[in-house]
């Protein structure tokens, strides 16, 4: 049997509510992959829902039947491995916005999946896709799903909604593919369309490496005793470089330490001691997929995501730790996902609290000088980032934090 190969790209599957991203990612990977994987991965896979697909073909058979993820071709003989993809799956609720957009900036490409028997856009579709328009992911294919529920005019009718909903934005060519994740109807056309449009990154393996941290965790079972505790993980991607075992790596902006009255944010050093990629445990890895890193860390320090949105690298590689910063700003023309409808945007006003996305790490901000097309910020937490980074700008409306615009590090 073909061995299946670490993952080396990271595939978000965004949009509304129940049209069906879960059961797409089931029927592409098999299965989920907590079934069958170690304590650790299954705490990531869980928290972050994801899955790792390998892909194959059927060398001997025309396209698009050749592509599947089934081992064994119809003849009877093995499948080849193309490769492993890492699903992310994002939730659909709104509430969930700001996960979403953390899961978006770990994304190399996306599939937008829409229901084929509802009117084109629902909520959460036109706001995932302008969170993919903001982070800059233009790798995107549409499924449009369900066709199993709608006939051949109605299917038409939908595809005709979907061109225009997109049309003037980021996916305005990705292609759409008419599936049905649950009738296992077109899942071949869906595999061989992202592997043409959603390719590998190329990546510099010379580079240092930057885990960008999305989740931490403490997996010890409560009441283990201290000499048997494994020590706290981390959940991210690896955006460059390679890690390997026992390499030191800082986390920054680390965490933040109260001495004498007076609280600042200290870097954490972490030993690396394993290292989990796909269902494997290795001694090295490369970008791509989504990785769990066993560190020598106090598990309290790591416990319920405590360290989600840090970044870790090398002692002294890490770009610059911000507790403010001046962003340029643009704005959304309208609201969108909104339940409640539309509604106009106001300038950033002076004053005015923000949610902030940068990179993996979600923190609030108050803005100290607004000046149209620039603003200054002073965090609430500080940020680890580069300056040209994209930053998605959240505003409080009403009872939940909405999409306003974004901003470009300076
Ligand atoms: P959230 O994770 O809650 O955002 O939802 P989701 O987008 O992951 O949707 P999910 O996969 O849970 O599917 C929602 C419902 O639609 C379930 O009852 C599925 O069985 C059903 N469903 C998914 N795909 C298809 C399909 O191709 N055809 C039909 N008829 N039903 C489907």
């Amino acid at each position: 049997m073909t061995a299946n190969k670490q993952p080396e790209v990271n595939i978000g599957l965004v949009g509304h509510v129940d049209h069906g991203k879960t059961t797409l990612v089931q029927a592409l990977s098999g299965q989920w992959t907590d079934q069958h994987s170690e304590e650790m991965k299954r705490g990531i896979s869980i928290r972050l829902g994801y899955a790792d697909a390998t892909f194959r073909q059927c060398p001997d058979m025309d396209e698009p039947q050749r592509y599947t993820v089934d081992e064994e071709c119809p003849d009877g003989t093995e499948s080849e491995v193309l490769r492993t993809v890492s699903f992310v799956d994002a939730p659909g609720h709104e509430t969930l916005m700001a996960t979403m957009l953390s899961g978006a900036s770990i994304m190399d490409g996306a599939v937008l999946v829409i229901s084929a028997s509802e009117d084109v856009p629902q909520a959460q579709t036109e706001e995932h896709l302008m969170a993919l328009d903001i982070i800059g992911i233009e790798n995107i294919v549409i499924a449009q799903n369900k066709v199993d529920l709608v006939d051949r005019d109605g299917a038409e009718e939908n595809y005709n909604q979907i061109k225009e909903f997109v049309e003037g934005t980021v996916a305005e060519d990705a292609p759409i593919v008419p599936v049905s994740a649950q009738q296992d109807v077109n899942l071949d056309l869906l595999i061989q369309t992202i592997e043409e449009e959603i390719p590998t990154p190329e990546r510099d393996p010379e580079a240092d490496p930057e885990l960008l941290v999305a989740r931490s965790f403490d997996i010890n079972r409560p009441g283990t005793e201290w000499d048997g505790l494994t020590g706290g993980v981390l959940g991210g991607t690896l955006s460059k470089g390679k890690l390997e075992e026992g390499q030191t790596l800082e986390l920054r902006p680390g965490r933040e330490v109260e001495e004498g009255g007076q609280t600042e944010w200290r870097p954490v050093e972490a030993e690396v001691r394993s290292l989990q990629a796909g269902d494997d445990t290795v001694d090295e890895v490369t970008p791509g997929g989504l990785l769990g890193v066993g560190t020598g860390l106090d598990p309290a320090i790591t416990k319920g995501d405590a360290l989600a949105g840090r970044v870790a690298g090398p002692p002294g590689t890490l770009p610059d730790v911000h507790d403010s910063f001046t962003m340029d700003v643009t704005l959304l023309e309208r609201i969108v996902g909104s339940e409640e409808g539309e509604g106009e945007i106001d300038e950033i006003s002076t004053g005015e609290p923000l949610m902030l996305t940068v990179g993996t790490a979600t923190t609030v901000g108050s803005v100290t000088s607004a000046r149209g097309d620039e603003c200054d910020v002073k965090l609430k937490r500080p940020v680890c980032a580069e300056p040209g980074v994209k930053i998605a700008i959240n505003r409080r409306v009403g009872a939940r934090w909405r999409l306003i615009g974004f901003g470009t590090l300076q």
